[in-house]
């Protein structure tokens, strides 16, 4: 695929950022620290850094906000094993995205979950392509604050996209850069307000492209969650919690309900019943019945698990074989994989439902 290359403004750093909480927590570096700091993080990005990461050889914005998006719940390897090429073979550009029917966009992020983000993905698509003339190509805007209007773009990812497409001087504060600055300073449990504050003290403002993407990595295979390699850390010379780096920042242990739901497979013929989810969970994708209540005279198949970031789902699973068809839409599982988007739950549900008709 040939990625276009996008127009890239020069935009100033307006230091508007108030600094009073990193203050608290640190002086800033003085001037030549800070250069050498970034210095030694550019130098380990040009030898160790993941270069050549898709989103990280193109200026256009359209295909490193969708990066981004994908990135936000989901590892770099999945994204790009699975879901970044096959998406933009489909839909190369925001207007074909914002044209395309849900149905479709669902269908090609089908398994990558928190489909709240695709959702917002083809709703940001399609108020960029409002009112743009046929011969000009839609695309994202450059500030943060015009980025975070948007639907689906939050505080990180309205930074990120500002940072890689645009160059704008701002940080970034993913999961690995947290925890870098958890370390940095030897913070426990920092408010984001005080991380935002730090982060907005040490980003390299000359390059904010290069010195975010080694954030980044650095925090996903030197400054690791439980093994980290102090010694191969370009920030070692700043870094006040390298004697004990494992205490910072405080791991949270978060105990996650179990939701328990029962699932009727309603089989006619071969075929399996599904509709439309309307409601606020998974809303979009096609499913298999399910209740809170449990459901008699039919036949148990087994049970399911699936977490979510605040639960636990746990179906247990029943098949009712039905005479007619009256109700609802029934597809063979074939169908059900080729044109359906159903969620991992329901795909999960499939695979039992096929191991127990093996004969
Ligand atoms: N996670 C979020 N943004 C990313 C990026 N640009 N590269 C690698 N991992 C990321």
């Amino acid at each position: 695929m040939v990625f276009q290359k996008a127009r890239v403004p020069q935009m100033q750093n307006t230091g508007k950022h108030t600094l009073t909480a990193a203050i608290c927590y640190n002086p800033p570096m003085k001037t030549a620290q800070l250069r050498k700091i970034h210095n030694k993080i550019q130098a380990w990005y040009q030898t160790h850094g993941r270069l050549d990461l898709p989103w990280r050889t193109t200026e256009d914005p359209y295909l490193i906000y969708l990066s981004e998006v994908m990135l936000q719940q989901t590892q770099v390897r999945t994204v790009l094993d699975r879901y970044y090429f096959p998406f933009l073979k489909r839909f190369p550009t925001l207007r074909v995205l914002a044209k395309a029917p849900l149905d479709d966009v669902l269908k090609l992020w089908e398994g990558l979950g928190y489909y709240n983000r695709v959702k917002n993905l083809h709703k940001t698509a399609q108020i960029l392509s409002q009112g743009q003339a046929q011969g000009i190509a839609p695309t994202l805007p450059s500030t943060i604050e015009e980025l975070m209007a948007l639907p689906g773009i939050g505080k990180n990812t309205a930074h990120a996209v500002a940072a890689f497409a645009f160059r704008q001087p701002v940080p970034i504060m993913e999961a690995n850069v947290k925890r870098i600055l958890c370390r940095l300073h030897q913070l426990k449990s920092p408010t984001d307000k005080a991380l935002w504050e730090i982060a907005y003290t040490i980003v390299n403002k000359d390059n904010p492209f290069d010195y975010n993407q080694a954030m980044m990595d650095i925090g996903a295979t030197v400054c690791t969650p439980s093994s980290p390699s102090c010694s191969l850390c370009p920030l070692g010379d700043i870094c006040k919690g390298q004697e004990t780096p494992t205490l910072y920042p405080t791991k949270k242990k978060r105990k996650v309900p179990t939701r328990e739901q029962y699932v009727m497979l309603s089989l006619h013929d071969g075929t399996l019943a599904l509709s439309q989810r309307s409601g606020k969970f998974l809303h979009g994708l096609w499913g298999f019945e399910a209740t809170e209540v449990p459901l008699c005279a039919s036949e148990y198949l087994g049970e399911v698990t699936h977490a979510y970031t605040h639960f636990k789902l746990l179906c247990k699973v029943y098949l009712h074989h039905v005479t007619d068809k009256k109700e609802g839409m029934y597809f063979t599982p074939h169908e059900i994989v080729k044109t359906l988007a159903i969620s991992k739950v329901d795909e999960k549900i499939l695979k039992l439902y096929l191991k127990k008709m093996q004969p």
